[in-house]
């Protein structure tokens, strides 16, 4: 089988759904800097964040960033800690604060960000899936004209729902877009916020992405901890702490990365045909069942279930031994998963649908 070797490295075809897989070409430049950043002498982990190489770095990531995103200049890019379940509460203690706001509830993570808010304010979840098992998008909403933002989830990493078109609401739009960020065009201007853990599209654990619009950050409550409000990063440019430098690097690495791609055009493109390649295989046969309702499936998610949990137990255990790892669904939901973000190959989605075939010749 063909892997994604980096030299002497073994490697598994991984299809975690976060941390999860990264270019090889990247890992091999972050392995190159961890001695020496560049030729300054000190590795990226040992690097001051004050000093010139890291500010390098810093200003790197986000002049790619905001190139990518063709983002524009009242918006400000930050790189912030504490992963997206502190943008949960972050959100709406600068913003709700005795307020109401609407929620669209697509599943566990949106009802985490709802189970925070509901902390700080008066939550209307303006449409829920759950009567559906989360398997389709809401497409109809009710919305309180009393809401201060609109928040949702733009692809749902359990269920492997993705949301295709920003939905039109009457408040400002704010969008955890942890597992799909990156993944495609994106509509930032139609937001005020966005936010996403770092570990599936951008890089490592431990760093999030936010993307917020200045004007907005200023309605942000003033009498809050000085590390809550937004204006602080937006004011000191992420650095009014120690970040984590290292994974501010990886995710300028990744961002150069996708830069070669030929940018979010190309890579939503490729991401398209990704999903495609396993959607059709998945559809092609009455052995495999792919739930979610064909006009909401995720391209970075693959959801897919077999007639019954035994048959499913040993697909996993097949697809281990052979080197596929992580397709266990998420413990919540059970059934499988092909997590296959931005550095997952088209190729690799190719050897999984071999197997799969072959799995049901001998099962079906
Ligand atoms: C859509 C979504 N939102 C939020 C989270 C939570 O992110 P974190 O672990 O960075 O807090 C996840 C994690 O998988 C996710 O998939």
């Amino acid at each position: 089988m063909n892997r994604q070797a980096s030299s002497a490295t073994k490697r598994l075809i991984n299809f975690s759904a976060g941390p999860a897989v990264l270019p090889v070409e990247v890992l091999e430049e972050v392995r190159d800097n961890l001695l020496s950043l560049g030729d300054t002498g000190i590795g990226i982990m040992e690097c001051s964040h004050r000093s010139k190489p890291f500010e390098d770095v810093l200003n790197a990531a986000e002049r790619d960033c905001r190139e990518l995103l063709n983002l524009p200049d009242n918006y400000a890019i930050l790189f912030l800690q504490g992963g997206a379940s502190t943008q949960f509460f972050h959100i709406p203690m600068n913003f709700m604060t005795g307020e109401a706001a609407n929620y669209i509830d697509t599943g566990v993570w949106a009802s985490k960000a709802i189970k925070e808010a509901k902390l700080f304010g008066d939550v209307h979840v303006a449409a829920s899936g759950e009567a559906e098992n989360y398997a389709r998008l809401p497409k109809e909403f009710n919305w309180s004209d009393r809401g201060v933002y609109t928040h949702y989830t733009s692809n749902n990493t359990i269920y492997g729902t993705e949301f295709k078109r920003v939905p039109e609401s009457p408040a400002p739009l704010i969008c955890d877009a942890s597992s799909n960020i990156m993944s495609g065009p994106m509509e930032p201007a139609k937001h005020v916020l966005i936010y996403a853990g770092a570990q599936k599209n951008l890089g490592p654990s431990g760093v999030t992405l936010v993307i917020i619009d200045k004007e907005f950050a200023e309605r942000g409550g003033k009498n809050l901890p000085t590390m809550v409000q937004y204006r602080t990063h937006i004011k000191d440019n992420s650095l009014y702490n120690t970040p984590n430098t290292f994974g501010i690097f990886v995710m300028n690495r990744v961002f150069a990365w996708m830069k070669r791609q030929g940018g979010l055009e190309a890579i939503g493109k490729r991401n398209a045909e990704k999903a495609k390649a396993l959607y059709d295989y998945l559809d092609s046969s009455a052995f495999w069942k792919a739930p979610v309702a064909q006009e909401d499936r995720s391209n970075m998610n693959v959801v897919f279930r077999l007639a019954t949990e035994d048959l499913e137990k040993k697909l996993v255990n097949e697809t281990e031994k052979a080197g596929l790892s992580g397709l266990k669904g998420h413990r919540s939901a059970g059934g499988l998963r092909a997590s296959l973000y931005n550095a997952f190959t088209l190729e690799h989605v190719h050897e999984l649908v071999a197997f799969l075939k072959e799995f049901e010749r001998r099962n079906g």
